[in-house]
């Protein structure tokens, strides 16, 4: 038996998808357990591109059974999209994929409440992805919530009520009989609703010990946590965000990087590596091991800058320490190092990355204080160095 769970270490948008699309064929389970259409996850394998919003990113290997779990908030329509989406490629579902009775259901009330709670916060608003998130868990929490269970019960529900399916069961028989599961996370931690820089953040709890009320899998049960980065930084909406380049660097990554959200196709804001906030979610989420993404886009580069610490004025202070107001004034202590000049893309073994490259990985890797296992370098499927 094996639980890994994939845990977003920055602001989301690590590449988490295509690792799991990656992983997919070495599991039984792949599980979506909290967020909801909030979450893009792009996908590029040999059956085309899909941007993935609430279906599991494993659904593309014909053995792997995908789950989405009560920790997953559900908007029928992007859900149903997503599923046809796939029949047209070719991707079956039914008998694949699971749907807990117990996740709630985004209405389109909710969507409504989302973007006009945006437009009352005027100057402070937290540039949410409209997708009705806040609202629904609210619901939630206030117990005026519609699930799974109720919604298949109407007309509009039909279409979902073959996955529908009491999913604990489904994980309980799959532990019993030492199935391999990969949870995959949404987000990245530095969103997470206690974590993050509250009220810049989203709805739900992305810390892997969130799979418990999430999923019903005990944290006994979880056998590795994956934290995935990537190679820089970037965020999507409002909020403090330290290590921003909002000029021609930050355009520069943000061109190589394709950094433009999955979900709304806002332009991601992009900086440097951040480690000092890295550090602060590898702490708090204790990976087991590492996957950075994305090295390709910084192909080029005469100097790439890493930052080590966090000042404000004179005091070196602590990503940890910070609230969102001291975060604004905090200034990143940058480490210069010197870029690869050889693109790496088509590299197939560690050996053979530049230099530079691996000079740069294994100071990370020091810092960090935990093994990268996996090394992304560029979007396909296959394009991965495994140590
Ligand atoms: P997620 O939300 O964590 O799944 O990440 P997104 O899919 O929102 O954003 C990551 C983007 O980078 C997607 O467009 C991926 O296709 C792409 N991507 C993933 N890994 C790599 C990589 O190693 N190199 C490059 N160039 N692109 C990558
Ligand atoms: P993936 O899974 C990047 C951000 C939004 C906004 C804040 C709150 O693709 O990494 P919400 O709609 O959740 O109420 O918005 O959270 N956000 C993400 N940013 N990637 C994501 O998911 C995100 N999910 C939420 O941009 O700042
Ligand atoms: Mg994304």
């Amino acid at each position: 038996m094996s639980v890994t769970v994939i845990v977003g270490l920055q602001w989301g948008d690590e590449g988490k998808g295509k690792i799991v699309d990656f992983m997919s064929k070495s599991v039984d389970f792949v599980i979506r357990f909290h967020g909801g259409a909030n979450a893009g996850h792009t996908v590029i394998n040999k059956y085309g591109k899909f941007p993935l919003h609430l279906i599991p990113s494993g659904i593309f290997n014909s053995k792997t059974k995908c789950i989405i779990t009560n920790g997953v908030v559900i908007d029928p329509k992007i859900l149903i999209n997503e599923i046809k989406m796939l029949e047209r490629a070719g991707i079956k579902t039914k008998g694949r994929l699971f749907i807990s009775k117990r996740a709630h259901i985004v209405t389109e009330d909710k969507k409504i409440e989302d973007k006009n709670l945006e437009e009352k916060r005027g100057k402070l608003k937290i540039g949410t992805t409209g997708m009705g998130i806040g609202p629904t868990y609210a619901a939630k929490a206030l117990r005026t919530g519609i699930r799974v269970e109720d919604f298949i019960k109407t007309k509009e529900g039909k279409f979902l009520k073959p996955y529908v399916k009491e999913t604990f069961l489904i994980i309980k028989d799959a532990l019993l009989k030492n199935k391999k599961i990969l949870a995959e996370g949404a987000h990245g931690v530095l969103l997470d609703i206690d974590w993050g820089t509250y009220p810049y953040v989203t709805s739900s709890n992305i810390v892997p010990g969130a799979l418990h009320a999430a999923a019903g899998i005990s944290p006994f049960d979880i056998t590795n946590v994956i934290g995935i980065f990537k190679a820089y930084t970037t965020r999507v909406g409002e909020g403090p965000f330290p290590i921003e380049e909002k000029n021609e660097i930050g355009n520069i990554i943000r061109e190589k990087g394709n950094e433009y959200g999955t979900t709304t196709g806002r332009p991601r804001r992009c900086g440097w590596l951040d480690l000092e906030a890295l550090k602060f979610s590898c702490d708090l989420v204790k990976p087991t091991e590492l996957t950075i993404t994305k090295l390709d886009v910084l192909d080029g580069l005469k100097n790439i800058y890493i930052a080590c610490g966090y000042k404000i004025g004179k005091k070196v202070v602590k990503f940890a320490e910070l609230n969102t107001d001291l975060l604004y004034k905090a200034k990143p202590i940058y480490k210069l190092f010197r870029g690869w000049e050889k693109p790496i893309r088509g590299v197939k073994k560690i050996s053979q990355l530049p230099y530079k490259a691996r000079k740069y990985i294994s100071f990370i890797e020091n810092f960090l204080e935990v093994p990268i296992r996996f090394i992304s370098i560029g979007p396909h499927r296959d394009e991965i160095l495994i140590k």
